[in-house]
């Protein structure tokens, strides 16, 4: 039987880089993040007798090497759940292109978890898939719940998952993706995660994440638009501060990232109020109320070099179809 789950991006208020546990992917930090409405992954997969291997195809192409081996190790995390030996075929679709910042590996490794466990034979709690998705790509595990999410660092296996703070309809925000770059990072975010320790700044970010999830969380219970776009502004900027100042340097933006976080900048001083952040890669995120999203995205139309803009609303989690 044929499994399909489809499970959106997510875009982090207040990031994960850094593991505490590599092999686990454990986060040094907590971490609090949206579910997007526009972007998502849908993927099938088949357990059968009639597959002498695993067979993997990503947008229509089959993949091999390292990117076939990490779905590979998910899926065999599965079989041994399920006590099966069966191989699969597995078919994700992207609806946006992949590696670009844009939170492939969440969506994916979401959906992964859900369809194929199901296909296994599994009924796993949320919790339980968010801890597995977790193993596949950290970011993952905060795409099973719904809308407004928290990951729970923890300090093992089975204390680090991510849970629903709020539903999609909780609050009228938007994330409006200006598309500034559609290539491949050359630096994945595992790689990157990999030397955060090696940034003068990284521990004096990691002594303010505990205060910074707490203010956030709050500024999201009292619905302070301000104070939330404040937190989140700032979250991006010091992730990036450690990013560029590691070793080797990894510079995620463009020269039209800095443009689009100027124009938000200048915007804001006039009037029309958002915030920004950067995963790892060269898209902005622009955070405002559902009021002026479309007045962004206008606006951001018009700047140079941007591809595409995406206005997103909270969404729901990953999910059967
Ligand atoms: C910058 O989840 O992609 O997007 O666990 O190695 O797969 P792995 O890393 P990944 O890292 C995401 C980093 C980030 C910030 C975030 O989403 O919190």
């Amino acid at each position: 039987m044929i499994t399909t789950a489809k499970a959106p991006a997510n875009i982090a208020f207040i990031k994960y880089w850094g593991k505490s546990n590599e092999k686990l992917r454990l986060p040094m930090n907590s971490s609090i993040s949206m579910n997007l409405s526009e972007v998502y992954t849908t993927t099938s997969v088949e357990f059968s007798e009639k597959f002498k291997e695993d067979f993997i195809y990503i947008d229509g192409k089959r993949v091999k090497a390292k990117e076939k081996e990490r779905v590979v190790g998910q899926l065999d995390l599965i079989r041994n759940l399920a006590r099966i030996r069966l191989r699969a075929k597995v078919k994700s679709r992207n609806n946006f292109p992949k590696g670009t910042g844009l939170a492939s590996s969440a969506s994916g490794f979401a959906a992964l978890t859900l369809a194929a466990s199901k296909a296994a034979g599994l009924n796993l709690s949320e919790k339980e898939l968010s801890i597995i998705a977790r193993l596949g790509s950290g970011s993952a595990c905060r795409s099973l719940p719904e809308g407004f999410v928290e990951w729970k660092a923890g300090d093992s296996s089975k204390t680090s998952y991510a849970y629903s703070l709020y539903p999609p309809n909780y609050w009228d925000i938007c994330d409006v993706v200006a598309m500034v770059g559609e290539s491949s990072k050359k630096v994945s975010s595992t790689e990157g995660h990999a030397i955060v320790e090696s940034s003068l700044f990284y521990k004096v970010r990691i002594a303010g994440m505990k205060n910074k999830v707490r203010g956030i969380k709050d500024a999201l219970k009292k619905k302070d638009f301000t104070k939330f776009g404040e937190i989140l502004e700032e979250e991006a900027i010091n992730m990036h501060v450690v990013m560029m100042t590691s070793e080797p340097p990894l510079y995620y933006w463009l020269p039209e990232t800095l443009d689009v976080m100027l124009s938000v900048i200048e915007w804001r001083d006039k009037g029309l109020e958002s915030y920004f952040t950067i995963d790892a890669g060269p898209n902005v995120h622009v955070i405002c109320q559902a009021r002026n999203a479309a007045r962004i995205k206008r606006r951001l139309i018009k700047l140079n070099g941007i591809k595409r803009v995406i206005i997103n609303k909270p969404s729901i989690g990953a999910r059967l179809i």
